[in-house]
């Protein structure tokens, strides 16, 4: 499987760096970026050629991965057709790029629409899926394989993709949050904050392993270690009456509601 790369920043890298961990060949990906110094930077990290030769990564590839940013895909998508290249699966993390939106500048070329997230790097990710019709069933094989060696993945369909986006897309960002806070919270009544911070991770690392491995509902746990009168119960009344779940609520709306809107803007 030769993977082709335009774009290697923040998630582009995320996603090769775990790919290598997941044991990818080297021999098999095609790397090119806008920069002569991040070419030369990411070259000497990963012991690969990254190039600044968009066309030779595009030809090179069997799986062509688009990883900058949304306002710069017009300009590498045109650079597919100017340049000739033949159809093949292209693969866009690109926020607000709908399928749609793709297939009007490379007409019925087999489109795929991600959406990763960092954690991948880890080993710990969820990929969103979007297919178009003509993306084989092989190809989709191939890239759920690869996907599913750097985490979860999930295929949702397009209506509900920028509510999907923003649960796991963004979801990270909000969960850094909560940890902050949860440490915040200790070190602000005197615990050491280094400490707290180590604490809070573990916490919500070991409570996430909780509910992905029990057969009962999140809510069902945290009804199970909140014996009535006692402690965690005080707490869990506090989170309640300020309304935890109605805020969640609004940051997952208001998050799919930008998603929504950059991509009609786009
Ligand atoms: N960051 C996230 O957490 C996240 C999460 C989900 C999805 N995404 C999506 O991932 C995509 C990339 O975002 P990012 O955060 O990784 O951006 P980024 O860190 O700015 O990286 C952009 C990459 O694209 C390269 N590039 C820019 N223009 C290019 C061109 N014309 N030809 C070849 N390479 C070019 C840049 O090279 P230089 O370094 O040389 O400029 C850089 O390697 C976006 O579409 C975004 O919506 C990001």
């Amino acid at each position: 499987m030769k993977l082709g790369f335009i774009g290697a920043g923040e998630m582009g890298g995320s996603m090769i760096r775990g790919f290598f961990k997941a044991g990818l060949s080297k021999q098999n990906l095609f790397v090119s970026v806008r920069s002569a110094e991040s070419a030369q930077k990411l070259s000497s990290e990963w012991g690969i050629r990254v190039s600044n030769d968009n066309v030779h990564v595009m030809q090179e590839a069997q799986y062509l991965f688009l990883a900058v940013k949304p306002s710069q895909m017009s300009a590498v998508l045109q650079e597919l057709v100017q340049n000739g290249v033949a159809p093949k699966p292209i693969i866009s993390m690109a926020l607000g790029w709908t399928i749609e939106k793709i297939q009007q500048v490379v007409p019925n070329w087999p489109v795929v629409r991600i959406m990763p997230n960092t954690p991948l790097a880890i080993g710990k990710g969820v990929t969103l899926f979007e297919f178009s019709k003509e993306v084989s069933d092989s190809c989709k094989k191939d890239l759920l394989h690869l996907f599913e060696a750097v985490g979860c993945t999930a295929e949702v369909p397009g209506n509900i993709f920028d509510v999907a986006t923003a649960l796991s897309g963004s979801g990270p960002a909000f969960v850094y949050a909560f940890i902050d806070a949860l440490a915040k919270a200790a070190s602000s009544q005197g615990m050491d904050p280094k400490t707290a911070t180590l604490l809070a991770v573990q916490t919500v690392i070991g409570a996430a392993y909780m509910v992905k491995q029990e057969s009962i509902s999140p809510a069902a746990l945290a009804q199970k270690v909140s014996t009535p009168g006692g402690c965690t119960a005080a707490g869990m009344e506090v989170l309640m009456q300020s309304d935890f779940a109605q805020i969640i609520s609004r940051v997952i709306e208001a998050t799919a509601h930008k998603a929504a809107v950059v991509s009609k803007n786009m």
